[in-house]
């Protein structure tokens, strides 16, 4: 996606994969002072662990308490957060949603379930409801998220488990419900909720994007609902991301072209790896 942008750009970068031992996370971050690099994108499950050795972080970065992009300004280390920002992006410009007053549900509550409902917080949606697998964890995450925001936008904010019985009430009442779990990915097949309570009424995201259009995304298609894949928000923060190293914008078409070339290329040798 990056070396895509930066050679129908003509810029003098190069993206390069590391992976680093969890040993080694300090001197692997000092290491781009010593070597000029300009900035890093940071993954799972590093986001983190990371803040510690960095010199500032930008607000959205402080607020959500985890770093995907570190940039070498003045020869100081300073952390973003573009994940948030990716996926509010690529529901704003690829399906023409606006959050504001927005009753939303959002599955899971790992770390990019705290990007997303931060900034859909900013935003101004009306009601937000966390439901996760481990209820402990979505109470966990409700309360970062209170200590975090005075959140004077959003009127209601509440962790429920995947089992609880006003879960359907919630998916029935949602106006956008989005998946950030990983189910739907390739082995991880089984359904989030009955998908039945899927109607017209309904924005149905996944940020997976690997399947394309995941189970969830086939069921809501099937009952009416407008549908949003993650594929967006992988190429609206990796943009973000870019512009924040570079000053530049990707070509934004480009990228997905190529990046959906690449993804249907790995999902057909997946399966004729299957088939042999
Ligand atoms: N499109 C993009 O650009 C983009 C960006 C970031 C992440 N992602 C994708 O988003 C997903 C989550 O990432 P993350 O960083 O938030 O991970 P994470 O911090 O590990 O959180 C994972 C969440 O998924 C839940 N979960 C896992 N397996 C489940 C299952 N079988 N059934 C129900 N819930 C389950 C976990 O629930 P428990 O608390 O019960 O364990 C947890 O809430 C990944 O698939 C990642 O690839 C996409």
């Amino acid at each position: 996606m990056h070396n895509t942008a930066i050679k129908h750009l003509s810029l003098n970068y190069i993206y390069l994969p590391f992976e680093v031992k969890k040993e080694n996370l300090s001197i692997a971050i000092r290491g781009l002072k010593g070597l000029e690099i300009k900035g890093m994108n940071i993954t799972i499950p590093y986001k983190e662990d990371v803040i510690q050795f960095l010199d500032y972080l930008e607000e959205e970065a402080e607020l959500i308490g985890a770093v995907n992009t570190i940039k070498l300004e003045r020869g100081s280390l300073k952390g973003y957060n573009t994940d948030g920002n990716g996926f509010i992006e690529s529901l704003r410009i690829d399906a023409h949603e606006d959050v504001r007053g927005k009753n939303i549900i959002i599955f899971g509550a790992g770390g990019a379930a705290r990007a997303i409902a931060i900034k859909l917080i900013v935003a101004g949606a009306e009601r937000i409801i966390i439901a996760n697998r481990t209820i402990e964890r979505g109470v966990k995450l409700v309360e970062y998220i209170n200590s975090k925001l005075s959140h004077q936008n959003s009127k209601f904010l509440k962790a429920i488990s995947l089992k609880d019985r006003l879960l359907i009430q919630y998916i029935r009442e949602a106006d956008i419900l989005i998946n950030t779990t990983p189910v739907g990915m390739k082995n991880n097949l089984e359904p989030l909720f009955p998908y039945d309570y899927l109607s017209d009424r309904h924005m149905v995201c996944d940020i997976v994007y690997r399947p394309l259009k995941t189970r969830l995304l086939q069921e809501a298609s099937i009952r009416g609902a407008r549908i949003l894949n993650g594929l967006g928000m992988l190429i609206y923060q990796g943009n973000l991301s870019f512009k924040i190293w570079t000053g530049y914008e990707m070509p934004i078409e480009i990228v997905r072209k190529i990046l959906i070339e690449e993804l249907e290329k790995r999902n057909s040798e997946v399966r004729s790896q299957k088939s042999e």
